[in-house]
């Protein structure tokens, strides 16, 4: 499994690998990788093997006009890299294909290129697996794996077709090994279902525990190398690591956020995004962002200096319209431009302009500070969302009305003498005036709203 063989282990062995770019062009137009060009799409695939394989001995990008089901690459194509790979002073461990591979085209190509060969998807599973940190991530993964694997076994693959026969207790005299494999793959995939239903119902129970702590969640997404972690170090304070390697965080860490007005929120760190994510990882990805869906503030992370900026931003936008979130900046998403300190001095101020004059757009160093405090205020703001503040004494013997504030609003202040409740609590307007109508004080009004910055 993937799982047991990940980025670390592959970092650590000092493996090298080559990294094969095909630019699937008909006609003139690129086939995937929406707005990039060959060359970042090459330069994201290198970022994704050094997870792999520290050394990287080679990357280059081959243009194919045609797709060929037996080998991908064209023969001659295939012919100059066999020559160059022998003429390598280091034989890389593994060649990297940025492109999904059909599992004939998989074993054809290490035929003949004598070579290990992992397709972008192999790759990515490969950086989930090590990552991957709560049981459910992990059988995610694992359940993603087994089907790639599965998907893998193809008539005459190597050694898979000799006959067993004879054992008895696994498959009968007869069955050949690839029944055998593809069986045993199948049984897993039924348990790791059924475990993964357990953890989902278990991670619901603590999910609505959670709801009743009354602190509002602000997640933050973003693409794979954003800031993502740094932000919420710096934010929280936490020792989260934050690595300059992708997906530093497969499953949602959350921590402490405490804001000006005295409000506590939970933050919360997903995991990266890449381009081009695929289809069968799709559903191991998005378990790890259900955190996000349900929040009440989400803060898009943008690395505002990469070159391809735009396009990670309509990626991100894509995937939270697809998992029900609205995803321009609004009701509840407000973009967080970081690494401005990364950009010339005259986009650095348009950036930090559009900020100052947009309540949806915040620019941020996470790396040096800048624009974390109004980052901060803007959250605040944002999740108070226009309530006013109350302040209430209730009598101490007043459960109901106690209850209905704790429903309704956050209660921000409490302190209990005796007699009486004073708790200063967070409400929608209209919900401060039911309040009164339904809880009348004897004396008169009793809260003092303010509305909060
Ligand atoms: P994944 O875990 O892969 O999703 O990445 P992430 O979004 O959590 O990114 P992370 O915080 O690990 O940062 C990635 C790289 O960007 C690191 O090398 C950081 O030091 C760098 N970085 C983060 N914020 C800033 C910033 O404001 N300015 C600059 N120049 N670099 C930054």
């Amino acid at each position: 499994m993937p799982r047991n063989r990940g980025a670390g282990d592959g970092a650590r062995s000092g493996r090298a690998a080559w990294v094969l770019h095909p630019d699937i062009r008909t006609g003139d137009a690129p086939v995937g990788g929406g707005a990039r060009g060959p060359a970042r799409q090459l330069e994201e695939a290198v970022a994704l093997a050094r997870a792999v394989a520290p050394e990287i001995g080679a990357a280059e990008i081959l243009p194919i006009r045609r797709a060929r089901p037996a080998t991908l690459f064209g023969p001659g194509q295939l012919a100059a890299v066999a020559e160059r790979l022998d003429a390598a002073a280091r034989r890389p461990d593994v060649i990297v294909v940025n492109a999904a591979l059909t599992a004939v085209q998989h074993r054809n190509l290490e035929r003949t290129l004598k070579v290990k060969a992992l397709d972008r998807t192999a790759l990515i599973l490969e950086i989930f697996g090590a990552r991957a940190r709560t049981r459910e991530g992990r059988l995610q993964v694992e359940l993603a794996a087994l089907s790639y694997q599965r998907s893998r076994l193809v008539r005459s693959w190597t050694h898979l077709e000799r006959q067993r026969g004879g054992l008895g207790f696994v498959g009968g005299p007869g069955e050949s090994q690839l029944e055998v494999d593809r069986r045993r793959i199948d049984e897993r995939i039924v348990r790791l279902k059924r475990a993964l239903e357990a953890v989902r119902r278990t991670r619901g129970m603590h999910r609505a525990a959670r709801r009743r702590v009354p602190y509002p969640v602000v997640a933050l997404v973003g693409y794979t190398n954003a800031g993502k972690s740094t932000l919420f170090n710096r934010l929280t304070g936490a020792g989260v690591a934050a690595e300059d390697r992708l997906f530093a965080t497969l499953d949602p860490t959350m921590r402490a956020l405490a804001l000006e007005s005295g409000r506590v929120a939970i933050l919360s760190d997903t995991v990266g995004f890449v381009s081009d994510l695929p289809t069968e990882l799709v559903a191991a990805f998005r378990a790890t962002l259900e955190e996000a869906i349900g929040a009440d503030l989400i803060l898009h992370v943008r690395d505002a200096a990469h070159p391809d900026s735009g396009a990670q931003r309509a990626d991100v936008q894509k995937v939270l319209r697809d998992l029900g979130v609205a995803a321009e900046p609004g009701e509840r998403v407000v973009e967080v431009c970081n690494k401005i300190d990364a950009l010339e001095p005259e986009s650095r101020a348009a950036a930090e302009r559009r900020a100052a004059g947009s309540e949806a757009q915040v620019a941020v160093s996470a790396l040096e500070g800048a624009g974390l405090d109004a980052l901060r205020r803007c959250i605040d703001r944002r999740l108070g969302g226009g309530r006013a503040v109350g302040e209430f004494a209730l009598r101490a013997d007043d459960g109901a009305a106690l209850a209905w504030l704790y429903r309704r609003g956050q209660v921000l202040d409490r302190a209990d003498d005796g007699e009486s409740v004073h708790v200063r609590v967070a409400l929608a307007p209209a919900d401060l005036a039911r309040f009164e109508s339904r809880f009348p004080a004897p004396g008169g009004p009793r809260s003092r709203p303010s509305a909060l910055r």
